[in-house]
């Protein structure tokens, strides 16, 4: 065999795998409900959706969880290829339905030579709802979040027009309103505050007292991190990802777009929450569609960027599942 053959053929230790899904599960997910499994065998990784995970209130067709998946699924890639494997794809290779969204298939390559630092990104990403800075975020530099999103076959569309931003803040308003009286909703919700030590949204990564500002408020109510200087203005830069279909192809793509992004703000030192409300309530879905996006496309996600204060310190990390609970052999 060829030297070339040989490197082909070399089977991927079981350590690197393991790293590989430990880095994969550290994305972000809906409600850090984590809902997916992988599979390890020989070079291969399988990732399954955990439907058992999918919230069965606010996300009844799965948008959310395949988002999340499709998230997963590109901190995986990412850390394969620092780790010095490159991954081949195939996304639902069993076709739409199936609860198996991807195959990833492992062979050797030279790591990046910025790999430390796409591994130290995907440790250091996290949602921080704290207020931005009103610091604005330069229209170039959302375009070339969005353009990193779209190079992951995501399709993401800049809210630069003040009067649209200003329809859009009103929409997510609209989405907290009516969720906030749906009771349903609002228990399944509280249900994930302090979930557990493995899955769940902590209380002390959630502001306190969240003031009657759609810029401030979270879906998760008010929490038991105090914010002391918020600052007067708010200018943050707004992302609706969307996609051709409202379906499972569709959303994993813009899983793997938002983490692309996600991890390239890290590194820029941008801060992004996803507001997923809009989108659930049907209504405000419809109307950012037809008001917003003027039709082009449907929409999966609406995404916050701003500036968090340097003076801030670090939030406490956000639990994961052990490893052992989400990969099989
Ligand atoms: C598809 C999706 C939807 C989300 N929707 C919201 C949201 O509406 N509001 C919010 O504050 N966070 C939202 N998040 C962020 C999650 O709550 C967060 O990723 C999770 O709690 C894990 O925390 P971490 O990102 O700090 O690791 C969403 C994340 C994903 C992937």
């Amino acid at each position: 065999m060829t030297g070339d053959g040989a490197a082909k053929t070399k089977v991927v230790p079981a350590r690197i795998l393991r790293d590989i899904v430990g880095h994969a599960c550290m994305a972000p997910s809906v409600h850090n409900t984590q809902p997916w499994s992988w599979h390890a065998s020989g070079n291969t990784l399988e990732l399954f959706a955990d439907t058992g995970r999918q919230l069965t209130v606010a996300d009844t067709r799965g948008r959310n969880l395949v988002i999340s998946c499709g998230a997963a699924l590109h901190h995986a890639q990412v850390a394969a290829r620092a780790l010095g494997w490159e991954p081949t794809v195939t996304r639902l290779p069993d076709g739409d339905g199936s609860t198996l969204l991807a195959r990833i298939r492992l062979t050797p390559a030279t790591p990046p030579p910025d790999a430390a630092e796409a591994l130290q990104a995907i440790r250091d990403r996290c949602t921080d709802r704290r207020r931005f800075t009103s610091w604005p975020v330069p229209e170039e530099r959302l375009r070339h979040l969005a353009a990193t999103a779209d190079e992951w076959g995501a399709h993401v569309m800049v809210v630069q027009d003040l009067a649209e931003k200003l329809r859009t803040e009103l929409l997510v308003g609209r989405a907290l309103d009516r969720q906030a009286t749906d009771e349903p909703l609002a228990e399944e919700q509280r249900q994930w505050v302090n979930h557990s030590a493995r899955d769940g949204v902590p209380g002390v990564v959630i502001p306190a007292n969240a003031p009657n500002d759609t810029h401030l408020r979270t879906r998760f109510g008010s929490g038991l991190l105090t914010e002391p200087e918020r600052e007067l203005e708010g200018a943050d830069g707004l992302l609706v990802m969307r996609g051709a279909s409202d379906d499972s192809p569709a959303w994993l793509r813009t899983g793997e777009g938002l983490s692309a992004l996600w991890l390239r703000a890290t590194r820029e030192g941008l801060s992004v929450v996803p507001l997923s409300q809009v989108i659930e309530v049907d209504e405000t879905r419809e109307r950012l569609r037809a008001e917003v996006l003027h039709g082009m496309g449907t929409p999966h996600l609406l995404v916050r960027v701003g500036w968090q204060a340097i003076s801030r310190g670090a939030l406490p990390r956000t639990p994961r599942r052990p490893l052992d609970d989400v990969l099989s052999w």
